[in-house]
């Protein structure tokens, strides 16, 4: 699968391609921007930087803004994830042993359990810790100070995230596919980071057919360099790209397999919908949260797909992309019983 399960190889060459500068990072111009600006006042005054919650689908980049973040403020970077603290204590030994200004990291934060996120509300808000001293009647609450720090939370589900904790981040930013120019400089970019040969059509193609997304780009390029190795002279040339990324089943717009057995779902199997999410995951065999977060943002950012209170609907440009001709529209029932 293409966006999710790096091999090994790809994930050791992934790390040196990730961007470690606010310069170095390649388009959502403003959201680059109002950082830049939060940053600077932060580190005129000596603060931290207030606490940072980034949504957007896989692979656009929130890490790697994360870990900038951290960087330009000279400060340290602790990573966690949602899933990984189970208990209140897991997140009580992680806050107390920050240092001042660090930037700690929870990716995967609408999986935080409930119980765990009561102890980020106080030490989001005030930098410190309740703790519950003793049992029943003797019970007592004591408050320990925290260390001030920077929290970032990634998502790829906004609507997930309780509102009494969203609300404690000083700003929320959204990222958003990236325009093909943008991913025609990351291509650019890697190329040269991995001693790529590429000629500038050959990143754009793969630029074009990267599903907007740097992580994906980044994928592509060294498929594209290896098919160039065998089957070329080494050179990403526009043919290698076309010609490498149609064997590994990339199509024309970026689709892969299980984005093209989406729609080929939703259109065959279907008659175009209006078909639920579970039904549409169990025909592809994907889970339901992959679908919903993985492919359908890109299939609807491509107006393949829509989704409707009733279900997911396929557009005409879908059954136009599949070589299938659209079904009539619905006719409204024109002969009334009562007439
Ligand atoms: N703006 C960018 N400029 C250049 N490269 C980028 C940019 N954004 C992301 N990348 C590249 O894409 C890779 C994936 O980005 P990152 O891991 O930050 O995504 P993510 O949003 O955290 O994804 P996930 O939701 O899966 O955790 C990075 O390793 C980096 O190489
Ligand atoms: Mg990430």
């Amino acid at each position: 699968m293409l966006a999710t399960a790096p091999e090994p190889d790809d994930e050791r060459e992934e790390v040196n391609l990730r961007p470690r500068r606010l310069d170095e990072f390649v388009g959502q111009d403003g959201l680059r921007e109002h950082l830049e600006i939060v940053l600077e006042a932060a580190r005129r005054r000596r603060e931290p930087v207030d606490h940072l919650l980034l949504c957007g689908p896989p692979g656009l980049g929130k890490t790697t803004l994360a870990a900038i973040v951290a960087a330009e403020m000279g400060a340290g970077f602790r990573v966690t994830s949602g899933p990984a603290l189970e208990r209140a204590g897991d997140l009580a030994a992680l806050l107390t042993n920050l240092d001042d200004g660090d930037v700690l990291f929870i990716d995967e934060i609408h999986r935080l359990p409930r119980i765990v996120e009561e102890v980020l509300y106080p030490a989001m808000e005030d930098f410190a810790l309740d703790i519950v001293i003793g049992k029943g009647p003797s019970a007592r609450s004591i408050r320990l100070d925290l260390p001030t720090f920077t929290l970032i939370g990634a998502t790829t589900r906004t609507g997930l995230i309780a509102g009494p904790l969203r609300d404690r981040f000083g700003f929320v930013a959204r990222l958003d596919y990236y325009a093909v120019d943008e991913l025609d400089a990351i291509v650019t970019r890697a190329a040269r980071i991995l001693d790529v040969d590429c000629h500038p059509a050959g990143a754009h193609e793969i630029a074009r057919r990267s599903r907007g997304t740097p992580r994906i780009a980044n994928r592509l390029l060294r498929r594209v360099r290896d098919y160039a190795e065998v089957r070329a002279d080494g050179v990403v040339t526009e043919t290698a790209a076309h010609d490498g990324l149609s064997l590994f089943g990339v199509d024309e717009v970026g689709l892969d397999k299980v984005d093209r057995a989406i729609l080929d779902a939703v259109c065959r199997l279907f008659g175009g919908g209006p078909v639920g999410l579970s039904t549409v995951a169990i025909s592809v065999g994907e889970q339901p949260d992959t679908v919903e977060d993985v492919y359908e943002p890109f299939l609807m950012q491509l107006g393949f797909l829509q989704r409707t209170p009733r279900g997911r609907v396929a557009t005409p440009a879908a059954w136009a992309h599949l070589g299938l001709p659209a079904p009539p529209p619905a006719t409204p029932p024109t002969a009334n019983l009562f007439d």
